[in-house]
């Protein structure tokens, strides 16, 4: 376990890639792939970031969907991310498990994903309206959005992937919207198009 500068907690890279083996081994599919491709960007991107840590950014993008060990859930895999990386200590890692797919920040704009009890609703509601989205919040919503389970993928592929798979509804143009503004927002931070920094990405994009 390492710490970062304002005290937080996060898994080292052989912690993160253990406990990712094991949660394979306990629910194997599609979102293990992806969660490589998403810390990997995360950590290619916090590389030409001057104040990110490109270990922590690596490590939260490949735990993000850890939550995901108990099987086949919706918004349930990001309260059971958070616990299970609460439970090693790893409270920066926990946090973006819970902030990864609420871009917009309003938890009740997809209702149809919550398979969660009320009291976690309401613990999660108010985690998310009580902090301010930090950098790290920030790049692994947009590294979410980069990966593929065979690689890396510009975001609209991903939106497409995940439109095909769950649905869209009246809310996902907004969501879309913000995701491209934290693309530019992080071309701006890193003095690039982030593409440039994701090998093979064009290769992924036509398979
Ligand atoms: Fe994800």
């Amino acid at each position: 376990m390492k710490t970062d500068h304002s005290g937080k907690h996060y898994a080292e890279s052989k912690e993160a890639e253990e406990i990712l083996a094991w949660a394979q081994s306990s629910n194997p599919g599609r979102w293990i792939g992806h969660s490589k491709f998403t810390g990997l960007a995360c950590r290619l991107i916090a590389e030409h970031c001057p104040d990110m840590d490109p270990e922590k950014a690596y490590t939260t993008g490949l735990l993000h969907d850890i939550g995901r060990y108990v099987g086949i859930v919706r918004g349930r895999h990001q309260i059971e991310g958070y616990r299970i990386c609460m439970e090693r200590g790893w409270d920066a890692n926990a946090r973006v498990c819970l902030t990864h797919s609420q871009v917009l920040k309003d938890l009740a704009k997809s209702l149809d994903y919550w398979d969660i009890s009320e009291e976690d609703f309401e613990f999660f509601n108010r985690y998310i309206q009580g902090i301010e989205f930090d950098d790290y919040d920030l790049l692994v919503q947009l590294g979410d959005c980069l990966a593929l389970p065979s690689g890396f993928c510009i975001i609209e592929k991903r939106m497409i992937d995940v439109a095909r798979r769950y649905g869209i509804n009246k809310d996902s143009v907004e969501r879309w919207n913000k995701i491209f503004e934290l693309k530019d927002y992080f071309n701006r931070k890193t003095g690039s198009n982030i593409y440039r920094y994701l090998p093979n990405i064009e290769e992924n994009t036509i398979l």
